[in-house]
């Protein structure tokens, strides 16, 4: 007899869903059952992803900042069950380092509109089939740089402070209807964004000026088990807070 698997029935839709994170994450919740309708941006390849889920995976191609393909992304998701069980609202795109005389403008707006108007278009559209269904969690992704201030990373660091508020937010409004939203604050993961800051920073500095008490980065994998955590009934009196995975940075 098949052991029973904590996702099973569910669909799970990601954003940014062929990144470091996106990608661990939706392994690991098709791994526990889930089918996933995983998102990214047009022109995105999405192989690797359809190479490792099978038919468990429905790969959407859609900017999260524009709200007609948020609608579309979320259409397509129903399209799947009838049904949205979970929402790893994901994308996101770190944006410049720089001192504030040199940060463009331009940069910030961007960082911006992907990490928060993409967020609260997800939320915007998402969070009302959850509430008309009276079940459904929703995890944001937010970041370290949500809680405490990133030297040089203005737009990111603005964008992550504002994850969490929409997350208090939504979670304020759906708890009533039996929804949760939660947010995760990873600190610095092995991963190609990661990498693009290190390259900004200077790789060796930037690990050892990071202090970690944990002496290394986190791995995708282990974000992905805090989300697979957030997404299934092992955590349903988990509603608007803040989930650090961070290696223990944020606590000293
Ligand atoms: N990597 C880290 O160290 C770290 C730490 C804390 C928080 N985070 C957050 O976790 C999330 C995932 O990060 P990651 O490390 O997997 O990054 P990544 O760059 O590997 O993945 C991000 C994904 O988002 C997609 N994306 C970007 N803009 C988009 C848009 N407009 N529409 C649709 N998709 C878009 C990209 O194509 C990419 O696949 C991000 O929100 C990031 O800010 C990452």
């Amino acid at each position: 007899m098949n052991a029973h698997l904590p996702l099973e029935h569910r669909l799970a839709l990601i954003t940014g869903a062929t990144g470091a994170i996106g990608a661990a994450t939706a392994a690991l919740l098709a791994e526990r059952g889930a089918r996933i309708v995983a998102v990214d941006r047009p022109g995105t390849d999405f192989a690797a992803l359809e190479a490792a889920l099978g038919a468990a995976l429905v790969a959407v191609e859609a900017d999260v900042t524009d709200e007609r393909s948020v609608q579309a992304y979320v259409a397509a998701a129903l399209a799947v069950t009838g049904r949205i069980d979970v929402f790893f609202n994901n994308a996101g795109i770190g944006g410049p380092v720089a001192r504030i005389a040199d940060y463009p403008i331009a940069e910030f707006r961007k960082v911006m509109a992907v990490n928060v108007e993409g967020v609260f278009l997800g939320l915007k559209h998402v969070l009302p089939v959850m509430q008309a269904q009276e079940s459904g969690s929703i995890v944001n992704a937010a970041s370290a740089s949500g809680v405490t201030g990133s030297p040089g990373m203005w737009g990111y660091n603005a964008s992550k402070h504002a994850v969490v508020g929409l997350t208090r937010v939504a979670a304020t409004e759906a708890a009533p209807h039996g929804v949760r939203v939660n947010c995760i604050a990873p600190g610095p993961i092995r991963s190609p964004m990661m990498g693009r800051l290190d390259d900004a920073i200077g790789s060796e500095e930037a690990k050892r000026a990071r202090g970690i008490p944990a002496r290394r980065y986190g791995l995708a994998s282990e974000v992905a088990g805090v989300v697979a955590f957030l997404a299934s009934d092992d955590s349903t009196y988990v509603n608007g807070a803040v989930h650090a995975i961070d290696g223990g940075l944020t606590a000293i």
